[in-house]
C-alpha cells in the first residue's frame, strides 16, 4: 500500500506491531472499554487493513478496517486527543473507503456506541446511515451500551 502524502495532514503508512506501544497509549487515552493488545495483534496477524498517522516524533492515531464478501468494517478509527478536529479522522475514513472502493467492496459498516455523538454525528456527515441497533453491544460503567449500526453505499 502506498503511504498518503498531504502538505498539512500527517503521512498514513501501515501499521506493525512496532507501532502498538504508542497505538495503544492512544487508544487508553480515547476509550474507557480499550481495545487490548491482543486485539491489536489479531488485527495485524489475519491482515486487516491497519493504517496510522506517522507524525515522525510519535503517531497522531490510526484506523482499522476488514474486509471480506463485497463489505468493509470500520473497526476502529482513533485520533490522539491533542491532534482531533483538524480534519485528520475524515481524511482517515475517507482514504479508507477508498482503498475499499477499489477493491470492489460496495458496502461500508461500522458500529458506534449511542453514546458517541461527536462519532457519529462525524459518520453521517461522510454519508452514513443508520441501519440498526445493536442491543447492550458495548460494555459500560452500568451494565450495557447500544451500538448503533451504521452503513454507506460505495458507488
Ligand atoms: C471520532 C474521531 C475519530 C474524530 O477524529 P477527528 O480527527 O477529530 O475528526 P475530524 O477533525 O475529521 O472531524 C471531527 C468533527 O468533529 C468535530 N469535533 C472534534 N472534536 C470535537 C469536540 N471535542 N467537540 C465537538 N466537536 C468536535 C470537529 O470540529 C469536526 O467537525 P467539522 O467536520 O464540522 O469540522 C476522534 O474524535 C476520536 O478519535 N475519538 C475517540 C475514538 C472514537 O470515538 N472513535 C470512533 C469510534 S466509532
Amino acid at each position: 500500500m502506498s503511504a498518503v502524502v498531504s502538505e498539512s495532514l500527517p503521512a498514513l503508512r501501515p501499521m506493525g506491531e512496532v507501532d502498538l506501544p504508542d497505538v495503544l497509549s492512544i487508544e487508553r487515552a480515547s476509550y474507557e472499554f480499550p481495545w487490548t493488545e491482543a486485539i491489536f495483534l489479531d488485527c495485524l496477524r489475519v491482515g486487516y487493513h491497519c493504517l496510522v498517522y506517522d507524525g515522525h516524533r510519535s503517531l497522531q492515531g490510526y484506523g482499522i478496517m476488514s474486509m471480506g464478501a463485497g463489505e468493509c468494517h470500520l473497526l476502529n478509527i482513533c485520533i490522539h486527543p491533542d491532534h482531533r478536529a483538524q480534519g485528520l479522522g475524515s481524511n482517515l475514513i475517507n482514504h479508507l473507503l477508498e482503498v475499499a472502493r477499489q477493491t470492489f467492496v460496495r458496502v461500508a459498516l461500522l458500529e458506534v456506541r449511542a453514546s458517541n455523538t461527536i462519532a457519529y454525528e462525524l459518520y453521517c456527515r461522510l454519508g452514513f446511515n443508520e441501519i440498526g441497533t445493536r442491543r447492550g453491544y458495548y460494555p459500560a460503567r452500568r451494565g450495557r451500551e447500544d451500538a448503533l449500526l451504521l452503513a454507506r453505499e460505495l458507488s
